[in-house]
């Protein structure tokens, strides 16, 4: 009897596992291929038992960090569930009270002992330096027969290492950037601000299984948290087509009136798919009134408008292809000034036409050269993703296309362009190739005149976000502070961030764990001073 019971006990004590730090990577081995690893399994204050080595990881002093771990076993206790906890203290610590807790997140009943899960947090180093300091994760799951389970990383704390990288936190597995995170919520939600004034996100929350409504939503920068302010009678691309109703505003078409506070769409109010969105539809940005519909007249019934960039108030600038009805196929690149009473003239148009680079991206106006950039991909090129630059100059008095550019996207891809008027820059965010399944994102900068990309900062460490080309805010750079906005999605997962990037100071905050899948045009309100 008391072999059997020893036997038992040798195969619940190899094949409990429990719980293993992936990013920084955990002090000695580590393996999570499997659930009950035993490299997942280590007790006893402060570490497990695993004696310090030297830190393979920097952090970055006062900013944020990612800490990915799994749950390689769950102990759930039904009526006293248990938690993991992330903390950060001294190497060599005698005593539980020299730790400080950055996150904790409660266990989750799954009905399974036999689990594993990948968790994902966001916490705030410390503000001090630290030559050899230790994050560690634990987990005590309050369970009858269990006792807390912990691992632990080393770490170097830096306060300068902004410009090697703000989040520096290498995989010490290179081969291995496939972090399949299923991010939790890590952070307790605050009730959303809504102060006039106050930085703001507002968007069109769209529910594919109701498509003939769009609501109108807030999103609060700190929290990310989500309020509805208002049920839109349209859809968003197409309505709901099936039941006949097609009223819908284009997707990724939008101007911002920061003056006016409201936002123009291009609206379908009706009839064929086959018929372009002719209308303009102005709504409060604060508060999802419908302000004004209006046809655009001007428009010829096959030409759409691509794009959008406001000017000055009740006007925008347009973008569209014209295609010359005796060479299709083949396209002008036209710009226009769009009115809010729905009048529309061409300003400028491409002297020849262009039947590659025809994939429009982005445009961006910079008022202080007066220059409006446009982002056009080369139509056959979606992985290596060729693409232009062009430029037209737009000033009271003159219009005229002044040539383009094509980009060097040897390292740096991207989708969407931002410009920076205090120094003229031109920014984008880029995950680097498209073959980067987990990137690291890094801010970069576009020559329009060279066509060089240059890395101005990582954004983001490798590994933690899915290689995703959306994420762009419309409005997303604060121009009176330098911030720009940007949303992440978090890998294998239903959870974003909203990154806030300071472009002067090169660097980086994230709002908390929130989840905007649904919810397009996303637009971003500044503080008002
Ligand atoms: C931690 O303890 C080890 C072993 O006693 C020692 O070698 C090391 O210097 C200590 N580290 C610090 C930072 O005190
Ligand atoms: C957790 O992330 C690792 C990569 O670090 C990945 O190999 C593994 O499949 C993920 N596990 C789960 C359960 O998502
Ligand atoms: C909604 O916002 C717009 C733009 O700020 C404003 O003109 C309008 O009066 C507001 N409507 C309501 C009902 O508050
Ligand atoms: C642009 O890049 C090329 C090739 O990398 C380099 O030779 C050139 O100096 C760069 N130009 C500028 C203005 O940075």
């Amino acid at each position: 009897m008391e072999t059997l019971l020893a036997v038992l006990f040798l195969i619940l004590g190899t094949a409990s596992a429990h719980i293993c730090l992936i990013s920084p990577q955990q002090r000695g081995q580590i393996d999570i291929s499997t659930s009950g690893s035993r490299t997942c399994f280590k007790h006893g204050f402060p570490c497990g038992g695993d004696a310090p080595a030297d830190p393979q990881f920097i952090l970055q002093a006062g900013q944020p960090a990612f800490i990915k771990w799994q749950q390689n076993y769950n102990h759930y206790e039904v009526g006293f569930p248990g938690y993991m906890d992330i903390s950060y203290g001294p190497v060599n610590s005698t005593q539980e009270s020299q730790w400080t807790v950055l996150a904790v997140v409660s266990d989750k009943y799954v009905f399974s002992q036999d689990y594993q899960e990948n968790y994902t947090a966001i916490v705030t180093i410390p503000n001090t330096p630290c030559d050899h300091c230790v994050l560690r994760v634990r987990y005590n799951a309050h369970k009858a027969g269990e006792d807390t389970f912990y691992q632990c990383s080393d770490v170097h704390v830096s306060s300068n290492v902004r410009h090697v990288s703000p989040l520096k936190f290498p995989l010490t597995d290179s081969k291995d950037k496939a972090l399949r995170g299923a991010a939790q919520l890590t952070q307790r939600k605050n009730n959303p601000k809504n102060v006039n004034g106050a930085e703001s996100f507002y968007g069109e929350a769209y529910d594919p299984f109701n498509p003939s409504r769009t609501t109108y939503v807030q999103i609060d920068p700190t929290t990310g948290e989500k309020t509805s302010i208002k049920k839109m009678d349209f859809g968003l691309d197409g309505g709901n087509s099936q039941a006949g109703d097609t009223k819908y505003i284009a997707d990724a078409v939008v101007g911002v009136d920061p003056v006016g506070k409201s936002t123009v769409f291009m609206f379908h109010g009706a009839g064929s798919l086959d018929v372009i969105p002719k209308q303009l539809l102005e709504i409060g940005l604060s508060n999802g009134s419908v302000l004004n519909t209006q046809n655009i007249p001007a428009l010829d019934g096959t030409t759409a408008i691509n794009g959008l960039a406001y000017v000055y108030p009740e006007h925008y600038l347009t973008f569209s292809l014209q295609e010359e009805s005796a060479k299709p196929g083949n396209f002008y690149f036209v710009v226009g000034m769009l009115d809010h009473t729905g009048g529309w003239k061409m300003l400028a148009k491409t002297p020849t036409t262009e039947n590659l680079y025809v994939n429009y991206q982005s445009m961006v106006f910079n008022r202080g050269k007066n220059l409006l950039h446009i982002l056009m991909g080369n139509e056959n090129a979606a992985d290596a993703l060729n693409a232009r630059i062009y430029t037209f100059v737009v000033t009271p008095s003159t219009e005229r296309f002044q040539g383009f550019r094509e980009l060097d996207v040897s390292s740096f891809t991207f989708m969407s362009i931002n410009v920076y008027e205090k120094t003229g820059q031109i920014l984008a965010i880029s995950p680097g190739l498209f073959t980067d399944t987990y990137p690291s994102y890094s801010l970069v900068e576009i020559n329009p005149i060279t066509g060089n990309v240059t890395q101005i900062m990582k954004v983001t460490p490798p590994g933690i976000f899915e290689k995703y080309y959306g994420g762009s805010v419309v409005n997303g750079l604060d121009q009176r502070t330098g911030q720009l906005k940007h949303v992440f999605r978090v890998a294998d997962s239903e959870a974003d961030v909203i990154a806030s990037i300071n472009i002067d100071s090169q660097s980086v905050t994230f709002s908390q764990i929130t989840n905007l899948r649904h919810i397009h045009n996303i637009v971003h309100v500044p503080a008002t001073p």
